[in-house]
């Protein structure tokens, strides 16, 4: 392997508050390793399109506090393509990349992989408010958009209590409800509606009943996107229907996704963006940075993508072949484990809270 003397850094897919605070991690310590950095705009397609500058230590001042992503972002569709790759690797070349670090999520892992395999190493950060990338435990900005849907639902409880009413509140994280029960518990709800799991609704409204006679005046119920379309919106008809509790319905929206990253999202920011750079000088590339526990380690770029597919329950039997079977028994159990602390979550809410 080579010596990385240029590398770049993107954001891709979903901004998410600590993106920024990774981008300075990353440009800091490769600048002090000796390597030049890029920044590259607007995700995949400003990569395509060249747009592009470099970096130097002051350029990163003053945005570990800030939330959105300095280097903007995008979803390219391009990008998708095999003219959209080449292209991009027609860049890295033009420019002298020699190596590209990409904060994102799951899609922008996909990206990442592409690259990779078209000769272009990447290395990738996990940073999506959503929490849905299975290879980590924490994802960047998923701790400040669970925060900022706490701060939402106090204000929400006052006006709820006042008017003696239920309030259902739809938050983000694609088919993950990681968002969804931890802010539950946070915020003391009724319950979490999530993709992963189905919910007793008879057992709800019959909690909600007898818990409004023995005078509990505000009820909160948090939804989390993945469970449909429209699904708040019917499913607050039926709540009056079935217990006669006025509701209305909250969708915050992306004011998830903004906001000044909370310390934790800081500092995992900042261990990831290292670890990225440690990662690619030690010549540990094609790689993803994950938290597991209170570790910061790497996984092979491939396998992190195997398991979110596993996870998703879209990982063909051609690809499950691919993975040596101690991997896969791993992987299975790393699966199991996360569904099952998302269990014992949904289980609190229902058991302990009210
Ligand atoms: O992946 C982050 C996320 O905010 C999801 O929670 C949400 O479903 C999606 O992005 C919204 O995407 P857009 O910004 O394109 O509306």
């Amino acid at each position: 392997m080579g010596r990385f003397n240029r590398i770049g850094v993107l954001t891709s897919g979903g901004d998410a508050p600590g993106m920024n605070a990774a981008v300075r991690a990353v440009t800091r310590l490769a600048l002090l390793k000796g390597i030049e950095v890029f920044g590259i705009y607007n995700g995949y397609r400003g990569l395509i399109e060249g747009e592009m500058e470099q970096l130097g230590e002051r350029d990163v001042s003053y945005i570990i506090n800030r939330g959105g992503t300095m280097l903007y972002t995008a979803r390219s569709e391009e990008f998708k393509t095999k003219i959209g790759i080449d292209k991009a690797v027609e860049t890295c070349r033009k420019f002298g990349l020699d190596g590209i670090v990409t904060i994102g999520g799951d899609g922008t892992f996909r990206g990442a992989v592409e690259l990779t395999d078209a000769g272009v190493p990447c290395i990738g950060i996990p940073g999506t408010i959503d929490n849905d990338v299975a290879s980590t435990d924490a994802t960047i900005g998923y701790d400040t958009a669970m925060n900022t849907v706490v701060e939402l639902v106090d204000k929400l409880r006052d006006t709820g209590e006042s008017h003696s009413r239920c309030n259902v509140v739809e938050v983000m994280g694609r088919e993950s409800g990681d968002i969804a029960l931890n802010t539950a518990i946070a915020v003391g709800a009724v319950c979490a509606v999530v993709p992963e799991m189905p919910t007793d609704f008879d057992k709800l409204y019959t909690k909600m009943i007898t818990a409004r006679k023995n005078g509990k005046r505000n009820f909160i119920i948090i939804t989390s996107e993945g469970v449909g379309k429209d699904y708040c919106e019917h499913l607050c008809d039926e709540i009056r229907e079935k217990t006669g509790i006025e509701t209305r319905f909250v969708r915050p929206a992306h004011i998830q996704r903004g906001g000044s990253p909370t310390l934790r999202d800081r500092v995992l920011a900042t261990q990831m963006g290292c670890a990225a750079v440690e990662s690619l000088v030690s010549g540990q590339m094609k790689r993803v940075v994950c938290l597991r526990g209170s570790a910061i380690e790497t996984m092979d770029i491939h396998e992190a993508l195997y398991l979110d597919k596993m996870m998703k329950n879209q990982l063909t039997k051609e690809e499950e072949d691919l993975i040596p079977p101690n991997r896969l028994y791993d992987m299975r159990r790393m699966v199991a484990d996360r569904l099952a602390l998302k269990e014992y979550l949904n289980y609190m809410i229902t058991n302990i809270v009210l």
